[in-house]
């Protein structure tokens, strides 16, 4: 998808089916490496993340098969070592599971580059600092980075500098490999990382402490094929109840794991939602006018960097919110890049560090170009809300983790189509 054109000013009203976590599969897809055997994958979304993440594997000999009903079945059986092609594997985050997934199972792993929404630096230190502990020793050919455990994996007790996502379902996958015990301090403990500790283990593996931020595998053990479903992704629900937020209405989002969304109900009902609270699925009435406040983002269960964008714009909507909120990013060094695009919309921000500050101003549609994937969203949420036309372009961003969003959005009664 290239553009996305949105007639805003219509409240929302409706249901809205929400799909597997992108961010919880592409984990999954990597770590089935470490099975050598068929994998099958339930509720996988197709965004373009996943569908690349798919390429990648079969680039490197994985045999995928789309089965009738939806799931995916992954032969990983002649999967071989090789360095996968820059261009698929620059063009997402998720390819730098390949280090812990084929260290694990082979031995040795090589990245030529990792992709992924542009946030300033995006290192990977901790997840190298791990593998280093591990036994992995680290070198570059041609520009790639190589790993290599000439004598094998054994555990070790790794403590990480911040619990980053990436590096703690890095070092799961290899640990799972390694003789002896892993203990992974200040673990990240995100829905998806447990959601990769319980996959590991239906495979075979052996794992204590899921969802705590000190994990202990027990490595060494060969791991098997199984079957997952892929939990319901908890950004786009926040999403869709945000969008309810913006422009008004009642929508309920369905297929969901409430639990995973605590500190994002938090802030709705502080911003004056009116939520009703199933097993799987929220319904949220928007009050007629959202009082502002001030959310700060952290790692789970902290609220989500992944909604800060799309909360921020609602902060920024003279006709939806009243008084100042403010955002305050703890996660990424510079995600404030859609802030640029709402205000060719009207919108007041004043960024000091790491704080946003909106000052609620009636805004105007206008072409905006998408700077990522959540800072796109944001700016589809400002358009929905906003009577006119608004033309979204670098649309693609949006599309790597939004699935069937003009369906979604047009079943709630939006006006947007999407070209390309
Ligand atoms: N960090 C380091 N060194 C490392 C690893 C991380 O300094 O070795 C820092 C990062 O710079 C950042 C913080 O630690 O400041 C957290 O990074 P983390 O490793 O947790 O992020 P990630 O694994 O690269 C995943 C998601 C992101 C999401 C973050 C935080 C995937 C593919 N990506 O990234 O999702 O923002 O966790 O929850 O899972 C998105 O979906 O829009 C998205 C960007």
């Amino acid at each position: 998808m290239n553009k996305i054109v949105v007639n805003g000013g219509e409240r929302l009203f409706g249901e809205v089916e929400i799909g597997g976590s992108k961010n919880a599969a592409l984990p999954l897809l990597f770590a089935g490496i470490l099975t050598g055997e068929v994998c099958v994958f339930s509720s996988l979304p197709r965004v373009s993340d996943v569908l690349l993440a798919l390429e990648i594997l079969r680039a490197l000999g994985a045999r995928i098969r789309f089965v009738e009903g939806g799931d995916v079945c992954i032969d990983y059986a002649s999967m071989r070592p090789a360095l996968p092609s820059v261009c698929l594997t620059g063009a997402i985050r998720g390819s730098v599971y390949l280090l812990g997934a084929m260290l694990g199972r082979f031995g040795k792993a090589k990245l030529g580059g990792a992709g992924g929404c542009d946030f300033g630096s995006r290192p990977i230190d901790q997840h190298l600092m791990g593998f280093a502990a591990l036994g992995a020793e680290e070198y570059t050919e041609n520009g790639a980075l190589c790993l290599v455990a000439s004598e094998g994996l054994s555990g070790a007790d790794i403590t990480l500098k911040m619990p980053s996502v990436g590096a703690t379902c890095n070092i799961l996958m290899a640990a799972c490999a390694a003789s002896g015990r892993t203990v992974i301090r200040n673990a990240a403990a995100e829905p998806h990382v447990v959601a990769l500790c319980e996959f590991l283990t239906k495979a075979g593996a052996q794992i204590s402490g899921k969802g705590t931020d000190t994990l202990t595998v027990y490595g060494g053990k060969s791991l098997h094929g199984c079957q997952i479903t892929v939990i319901p992704d908890m950004i786009e629900a926040g999403t869709y109840l945000c969008a309810a937020m913006a422009a008004g209405g009642r929508v309920t989002v369905k297929n969901v794991m409430p639990s995973h969304l605590g500190a994002v109900l938090d802030v709705l009902r502080e911003m004056g939602a009116t939520l009703t609270v199933g097993k799987t699925q929220i319904t949220l009435r928007a009050p007629t006018r959202c009082h502002a406040v001030t959310v700060q983002t952290g790692p789970y269960p902290a609220f989500p960097t992944d909604l800060h964008p799309q909360f921020a714009a609602l902060f920024a909507l003279g006709s939806r919110t009243a008084g100042e909120g403010q955002m305050v990013e703890r996660v990424w060094q510079d995600r404030f890049r859609y802030t640029e695009e709402l205000v060719k919309m009207g919108a007041s921000v004043k960024i000091s560090g790491e704080r946003a500050t909106f000052f609620p101003k009636m805004l105007a549609p206008a072409v905006v170009r998408s700077p990522d994937l959540r800072g796109g969203a944001a700016l589809l949420l400002a358009a929905l809300s906003v009577k006119g036309r608004t033309e979204i372009t670098n649309a693609a961003t949006i599309g790597r983790g939004y699935e069937h969003l003009e369906t979604k959005f047009r079943s709630l009664g939006a006006d947007i189509r999407v070209f390309g």
